[in-house]
């Protein structure tokens, strides 16, 4: 790492990186085995779990630990994702932070307006993608529920489903496109200069929390 720890701000404690790296390490399981499932060309996929009974018992087990795992990460992220006046302010130079020439005074606080939209729709699919999948858990749920209510259940989760895989490649593709903000969600620290280009205000809070109290680390 280049970036000067020692003035290096903490943007992602331990225990949240935590539990976002093991909810994205089940996720690609849970998605690559629904996906073999929807999309016959893509069987194939489906031995990340095994055998093709193996997945299907596994599949909703490591769905429900990631829904659990973005509950958890609801409670510690939502107080930075809710909409405040100024994320207009971003809405209003969307081109401009797309092609990474913006000014430095957009108002952006911890997560952006992009940002806080990617975090309520990931946390709306995995509620829908959660209660469709209970309704069509064979194994312990399913017969509570008339068979035309699984249908429509199966037909729901699977567009949640897709809905989300798509928006998880674009948050992918933002990670790798903003330099850096991979870094911090694997050891926790971003740059200085980072938090000023990318979060102006979450950066100006930074530098006056740190002033006040020096040795107490803040996220
Ligand atoms: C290889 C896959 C992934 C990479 C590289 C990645 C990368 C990142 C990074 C760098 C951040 C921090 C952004 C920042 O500090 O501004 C982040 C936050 C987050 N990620 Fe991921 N992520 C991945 C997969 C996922 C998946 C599969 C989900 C959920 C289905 C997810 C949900 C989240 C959430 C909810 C946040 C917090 C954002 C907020 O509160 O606004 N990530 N991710």
């Amino acid at each position: 790492m280049s970036m000067d720890t020692k003035k290096a701000f903490l943007r992602t404690k331990f225990f949240d990186r935590m539990c976002h790296w093991t909810m994205v390490a089940c996720f690609f399981l849970v998605a690559m085995s629904g996906l073999s499932w929807f999309f016959p060309s893509l069987n194939w996929l489906g031995s990340v779990l095994g055998t093709p009974q193996t997945a299907r018992v596994l599949h909703p087990f490591l769905g429900t630990v990631v829904f659990g795992l973005l509950v958890i990460m609801f409670f510690r992220f939502v107080h930075h994702n809710l909409p405040v006046r100024t994320d207009i302010i971003w809405f209003r130079n969307v081109i401009g932070v797309l092609m990474n020439r913006h000014g430095d005074n957009l108002r952006i606080g911890k997560y952006n307006a992009g940002q806080k939209i990617l975090f309520w729709g990931i946390m709306s699919l995995i509620s829908v993608l959660f209660m469709t999948g209970i309704v069509a858990w064979r194994a312990y749920f399913a017969a509570y529920f008339p068979i035309p209510v699984i249908r429509v259940a199966l037909l729901a989760h699977s567009l949640a489903g897709l809905a989300l895989i798509l928006l998880v490649i674009g948050h992918i593709y933002m990670g790798l496109w903003v330099k850096g903000s991979i870094t911090g969600m694997l050891t926790g620290y971003v740059s200085r200069a980072w938090a000023k280009q990318h979060h102006d205000r979450w950066y100006e809070e930074k530098i006056a929390s740190s002033s006040e109290t020096p040795s107490k680390p803040h996220s």
